[in-house]
């Protein structure tokens, strides 16, 4: 644990739990040497990865952010009422920290206000903007949200009770199984009495679906694509970065959008010696991101301790907010 300055004005509390370190080598190879190769979505994300995602966000292409923050401040009284007093919140996966300020404003009461990410510079530098703008204290926790991870204790003021917070639909990114997990997980860690404000994207016309994953301006492929970057710089392999494309197909049966790097020809790499061969048009599977039915959304949290107390969603039908509670 380390505490940068006193609270207000700098972090409160900043956490490294050390997430990645030493695991991206491992998982790599582990992933490559499956039949379909594979790499988890986590390692989109050093610095550059997060950058890219945020002007993914301001895509006119990708609905998701806009309809979300439409739908959480068209309902922001409802959700804050319905969520009550003295709550600290504890955000999973929070990126820029951008989906904060409506929750923590309109709460009665908050006390703490938690950032956790695995993302590290892109964690801190957030975290740190929000300290002085925020009228609570503010943490910081640099984890995997698919580990065990623990609230800090001692070092901000006891809530009545925790909200958990996963904006942006990075529960569609888990399968349905690993999203069961994370949830049992996170109601273990968020403990009695815990609330767990949700948001995710649903299914729609593809006409929709497609440009949000493969934007004209090419955003979505250079952050799919930077991971082969990631691979070339940090594990020193020998790829060629022209022999793969972006490609982002929607897989009907599982209801997902998937990432996908594609060959353009026959190539191969080398990483510490192993060499992986693809043949033209194979791929290394990047990310899934699966779009629910609120029926869907709400069997997957029948599976979990939580109980779904209220679900919002946009006129379109195009994104939920869900509030699940912990008994
Ligand atoms: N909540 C923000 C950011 C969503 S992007 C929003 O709604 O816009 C997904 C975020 O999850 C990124 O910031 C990424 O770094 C983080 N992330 C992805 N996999 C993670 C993991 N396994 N553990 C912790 N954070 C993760
Ligand atoms: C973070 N996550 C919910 C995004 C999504 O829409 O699945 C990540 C992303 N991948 C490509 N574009 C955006």
């Amino acid at each position: 644990m380390t505490n940068l300055e006193a609270p207000f004005g700098a972090l409160a509390y900043f956490l490294d739990l050390h997430p990645d370190t030493g695991d991206f080598k491992t998982d790599v190879l582990k992933g490559l040497a499956q039949p379909q190769k594979s790499i988890s979505p986590k390692y989109l994300y050093d610095e550059y990865g997060s950058k890219l995602f945020d002007q993914i966000t301001e895509l006119e292409e990708y609905y998701p952010t806009r309809t979300e923050k439409a739908l959480f401040l068209g309902h922001a009284d409802e959700i804050t009422a319905a969520i009550g007093n003295g709550s600290a919140i504890f955000e999973y996966g929070s990126g820029s920290s951008e989906k904060i300020e409506w929750l923590v404003r309109g709460l009665a009461a908050p006390v703490a206000y938690v950032a956790m990410d695995i993302s590290k510079d892109h964690l801190i530098e957030s975290a740190k903007a929000l300290a002085g703008a925020l009228p609570v204290p503010v943490a910081a926790i640099c984890a995997d949200f698919h580990a065990p991870v623990e609230l800090p204790q001692g070092v901000l003021p006891p809530p009545d009770s925790w909200l958990g917070y996963f904006p942006g639909s990075t529960l569609g990114n888990m399968l349905p199984e690993t999203a069961i997990q994370f949830l049992t997980r996170a109601s273990q860690t968020l403990g009695k009495n815990a609330q767990f404000l949700i948001g995710i994207d649903l299914e729609k016309d593809i006409g929709v679906l497609k440009p949000a994953y493969d934007d004209a301006a090419g955003v979505t492929a250079a952050f799919n694509l930077n991971l082969l970057r990631r691979i070339r710089r940090e594990l020193d392999a020998t790829l060629s970065m022209d022999d793969f494309e972006h490609f982002a197909p929607y897989n009907e049966k599982n209801r997902r959008i998937e990432m996908h790097l594609r060959a353009v020809k026959p190539t191969s790499f080398t990483i510490d010696g192993q060499i992986f061969d693809f043949q033209e048009g194979e791929t290394i599977h990047t990310e899934n991101s699966h779009k629910y039915s609120v029926d869907r959304l709400k069997d997957l949290i029948e599976q979990t301790p939580w109980r779904v107390n209220h679900v919002w969603t946009d006129p379109k039908g195009w994104y939920a907010a869900c509030l699940l509670s912990n008994n």
